[in-house]
């Protein structure tokens, strides 16, 4: 059944092994398609984006396999640059893979990409820098169709640092004649893990600068095992349950490093959080006090995929708060399925005012999106009575079982069969 009941009142106790990062794996999944060979992917987190895009890379004659917690991707043979419409449309990151296809091809076949409605998602930005490469486009009848006859090198300039774009740009050089400079880059640390990744596979890319990158073209990439990093989202939304349910947690794996501006916002509103190498851990003893303002930002800032956590736990806390998203401009839908579970969320374009603390009440809700379905379930941990989250589909995009790991923490939480 394709629903979490979650019975509040309880806090989280305990430790979570925080699982891999879905938006690191993702677009080292695309990377693979560069790679005439077999990587090695450990620690990938098993969510149902990641067997999306599994899927995508069958239909173009990559081999994939799991094994316990690594997928093993065979990119020997790629025999097909068309995309799958069918899979495409159902995630955002399927238009990474232009970039690798590009790159291993001279040629896609891509359609205009799915994923969480949270706002307008154009593509405008990967398609003007693959331009800069030497790539054509045009609109077909079978979808936007790239190629080139040739991926020159040339030099970037991203008018906003887009994740997806920066990350397309990357695929799309390091298999490039010559050299390739972008400035304007995204700083999320899924950047540089895609990096890391490629180097490992003897791509040669050099950050120049805050947001600049120099990438020298290289003949061919090599087979390497990598290990995907903790996921700092799922980190985050689990912490922002102990904020919320109160309790004491240890996020293992967790990189403190990585949610800087997150811990600091939780410790300005009264949370005691310490930092160690292998996690980090919360506590939430008394009321927390809520902060005036939160702006969602670019890396390093707040991030917009822990906006909607975030409403939850301004839910139980003390005092006003103005919360502006800044990324995402349909992404505070959220807040009309918390109000019916009794919060106070006033929404105006992207600003969503809120006041607490406010006494929530389980009843059925229904996740529209992965971080707004993610939050629903946070406030069934603080709800009154019984809460039932619907179209958890769109939770295990990017949990890997988030049922398991609430339990894991104390909480009352189960599927309805
Ligand atoms: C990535 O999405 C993440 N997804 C998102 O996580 C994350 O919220 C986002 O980066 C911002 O951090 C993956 O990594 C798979 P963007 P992406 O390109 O690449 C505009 C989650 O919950 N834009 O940085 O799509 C765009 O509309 C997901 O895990 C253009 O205008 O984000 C948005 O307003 C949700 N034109 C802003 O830039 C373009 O060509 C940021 O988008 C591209 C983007």
């Amino acid at each position: 059944m394709d629903c979490i009941q979650i019975r509040g009142g309880t806090p989280l106790k305990g430790e979570v092994l925080i699982q891999g990062s879905k938006n690191a794996a993702l677009p080292i999944m695309a990377a693979c398609v560069l790679v005439p060979g077999i990587t090695v992917l450990k620690n990938c987190p098993d969510i149902s984006d990641v067997d999306c895009m599994c899927r995508i890379l069958q239909c173009v004659g990559v081999k994939v396999k799991r094994q316990d917690d690594a997928l093993l991707i065979d990119a020997s043979k790629v025999d097909s640059w068309r995309l799958p419409e069918e899979y495409e449309t159902r995630m955002r990151s399927s238009v990474i893979l232009a970039g690798a296809m590009l790159g291993r091809c001279r040629k896609v076949c891509l359609h205009h990409p799915g994923g969480c409605v949270i706002g307008d998602r154009p593509i405008d930005m990967h398609i003007r820098a693959l331009e800069r490469l030497g790539v054509c486009f045009e609109q077909t009848q079978e979808g936007i169709l790239g190629s080139a006859a040739r991926l020159a090198g040339g030099r970037i300039d991203l008018p906003f640092p887009s994740v997806g774009a920066t990350e397309n740009v990357i695929l799309a050089a390091v298999l490039a004649k010559g050299c390739t400079r972008i400035t304007g880059c995204a700083l999320e640390p899924e950047i540089a893990a895609l990096c890391n990744f490629l180097n490992g596979a003897g791509a040669r890319i050099k950050e120049t600068g805050r947001g600049c990158l120099f990438i020298e073209g290289v003949e061919r990439l090599r087979e390497s095992c990598y290990r995907v990093e903790s996921d700092r989202i799922v980190a985050g939304t689990y912490l922002m349950g102990a904020l919320a349910a109160g309790g004491d947690v240890f996020l293992r794996n967790a990189q403190a490093g990585q949610l800087e501006c997150v811990l600091q916002t939780a410790r300005r509103m009264g949370a005691v959080i310490r930092t160690e190498k292998s996690g980090v851990r919360v506590v939430r003893g008394g009321r927390l006090t809520a902060p005036e303002r939160i702006r969602t930002e670019v890396y390093p800032g707040f991030p917009t995929d822990l906006q909607s956590p975030m409403l939850v736990v301004l839910s139980q806390s003390q005092g006003e708060c103005l919360l502006t998203e800044t990324i995402f401009n349909g992404r505070l839908a959220v807040a009309e399925q918390l109000n019916r579970m009794g919060a106070r969320i006033v929404v105006e374009g992207c600003n969503a005012r809120t006041k607490g603390p406010r006494q929530l009440t389980g009843c059925c809700v229904h996740a529209g999106e992965l971080r707004g379905g993610a939050a629903l379930v946070l406030a069934g941990l603080c709800a009154q009575g019984n809460t039932e989250v619907y179209h958890r589909c769109f939770i295990d995009r990017g949990y890997e079982d988030i049922v398991r790991d609430l339990r894991s923490l104390g909480a009352d939480i189960g599927v309805k069969t």
